[in-house]
């Protein structure tokens, strides 16, 4: 909306990075909505300086700056053009409630500005979040090419994230609003050292500084909803009123390092991208395909018939099942002492796997275990119930997937890899399938894709493709700001 600042510069500058090939052109546009603004707020006087914005715009690397009339964008008026309206789960918080009808504007005009423009790629600030996210379920909804990229939230030497609104603060206000980027970050140091964050209390230190607070809430990330345990990753968002500027701002609590869950049939390419996931987050790799084959082989090696519930009993008491993670992010698997990393990928194990891992006890018990490493969050988990029965409260869950052909052909060039003799192409297809049919019709913890997993089918996608794609989603909920690629 104009009025540009540092935040609007990062925007800019980052597109320009962002562009790999230097032959895209970067827009900056300038529209100060109307439909956005309540009969109440500050449309008459919210700031406009379009002349410091072509120089700011200029100076970060814009190409061109685009300020149309409203005539231009709603040509015959507001009332002529379609209206829409944002489902009310993502208004029904933060500041939703306080401000009807803004992001019906907001999704309004961005669709106006956006059908006008055709842009590639959109930047825009993580620090307006409910909108962001609200923008991302909206493109996504209506199916528009376009990818959306949040850049994090630029703050002042005094912690104030820049909006154009701070230009109403006085110095005396602008002392008092500080308490809000403040009292946030303090409740998320909290929460990294363990602690809880009582939103009552929050609210009450925000009015000793003489902030009128509208809100102070935590939702989850992505769906924005309250959250129902402390034990994820969510956003703790709150407005304010500082002598009648209104101020937003949030800061994301970590009581764990986050968890990915990544779900979906053999042969989907999830080890390849799990690991690499892991590595380029920092994150431990948990392959639980490779625990189930871990049992499979011990039974087949002790010549156990699965059906015989108390000798499988009996191996699952004495189970020692290890899985060490080399610095190179390769893991060693090692059940009571044998190393039997290579072995499990054998076909004798494969065609057998399955009907292991629907045993009751066996994967009680490997649930069990998973859970206990997951206890602590920081990990990047595959095998086939991780987002609905080991991890229910991933910060992210993919379904990977992909048609049963291209599997076959993935899993012979594996096998071929590992020096294993391949099948033909059609008997790999016909035992994917029914290897498909055991997981997901087995009657506890079958291969299912969660309610709130995202589907990935990655046929005609390169294993970088889906990696990319995947963080992309990933940092759309946890910004890059909260955990970075390379972590530390
Ligand atoms: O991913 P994979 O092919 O290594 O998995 C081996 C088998 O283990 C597969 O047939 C399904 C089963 N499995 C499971 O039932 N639950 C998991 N969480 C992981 C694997």
């Amino acid at each position: 909306m104009g009025s540009l600042h540092k935040g609007h510069a990062k925007l800019i500058k980052s597109a320009m990075d962002l562009d790999a090939t230097k032959s895209s052109k970067v827009l900056v546009s300038v529209f100060i909505n109307p439909l956005q603004f309540g009969d109440n707020e500050d449309f008459e006087r919210y700031p406009r300086n379009l002349e410091n914005d072509c120089a700011l715009a200029k100076a970060s690397g814009a190409s061109a700056i685009w300020a149309p009339s409203f005539e231009e964008v709603f040509k015959g008026g507001a009332s002529s053009h379609f209206q829409l309206k944002v489902p009310s789960n993502l208004e029904a918080h933060l500041c939703g409630p306080k401000r009807p009808g803004h992001f019906d504007g907001v999704a309004t005009v961005m669709v106006r500005l956006l059908t006008l423009v055709r842009p590639q790629k959109l930047f825009l600030g993580e620090k307006d979040w409910q909108q962001l996210v609200i923008l991302r379920h909206l493109i996504n909804n209506l199916g528009l090419p376009i990818e959306i990229v949040g850049i994090d939230t630029v703050r002042d030497a005094d912690g104030l994230a820049y909006s154009s609104r701070n230009k109403y603060l006085t110095p005396e206000q602008r002392q008092k609003a500080l308490a809000l980027p403040r009292l946030l970050a303090n409740a998320a140091k909290e929460v990294r050292y363990g602690n809880s964050v009582n939103l009552k209390d929050l609210q009450n230190m925000l009015e000793q500084h003489n902030l009128e607070v509208e809100y102070v809430e935590t939702v989850d990330p992505f769906q924005l909803q309250s959250t129902k345990t402390d034990q994820k990753i969510c956003i703790l968002a709150a407005a304010v009123n500082c002598g009648g500027t209104r101020l937003i701002d949030h800061t994301f609590l970590m009581p764990r390092p986050p968890i990915i869950a990544i779900d979906g049939p053999a042969g989907a390419g999830k080890s390849t991208v799990t690991r690499a996931l892991a590595k380029r987050l920092n994150l431990i790799y948990l392959d639980t395909g490779a625990m189930y084959r871990a049992v499979t082989w011990l039974i087949q090696t002790q010549n156990i018939d699965p059906q015989d519930n108390i000798a499988v009993m009996r191996i699952l008491e004495n189970l020692n099942l290890e899985l060490n993670q080399s610095e190179a992010g390769d893991q060693k698997i090692l059940i009571n002492s044998h190393d039997v990393t290579e072995i499990i990928r054998s076909p004798e194990v494969t065609s057998f796997v399955s009907t292991v891992a629907a045993i009751n006890s066996v994967r009680e018990a490997l649930t069990i275990q998973q859970k206990q490493i997951g206890i602590k969050g920081g990990l990047v988990a595959e095998g086939r119930d991780i987002g609905t029965a080991v991890f229910p409260d991933a910060d992210l869950k993919i379904f990977l997937t992909a048609s049963a052909v291209e599997r076959a052909r993935r899993r012979a060039s594996d096998l071929k890899s590992r020096g294993f003799a391949t099948q033909d192409l059609n008997t790999l297809e016909a035992e994917i399938k029914e290897r498909d049919r055991i997981d997901s019709t087995r009657k506890i913890s079958p291969l299912l894709k969660a309610d709130d997993a995202i589907e990935l089918i990655s046929d005609g996608m390169t294993i970088e493709n889906v990696i990319d794609s995947i963080l992309e989603i990933f940092h759309s909920r946890i910004p890059k700001e909260v955990w970075p690629i390379d972590h530390p």
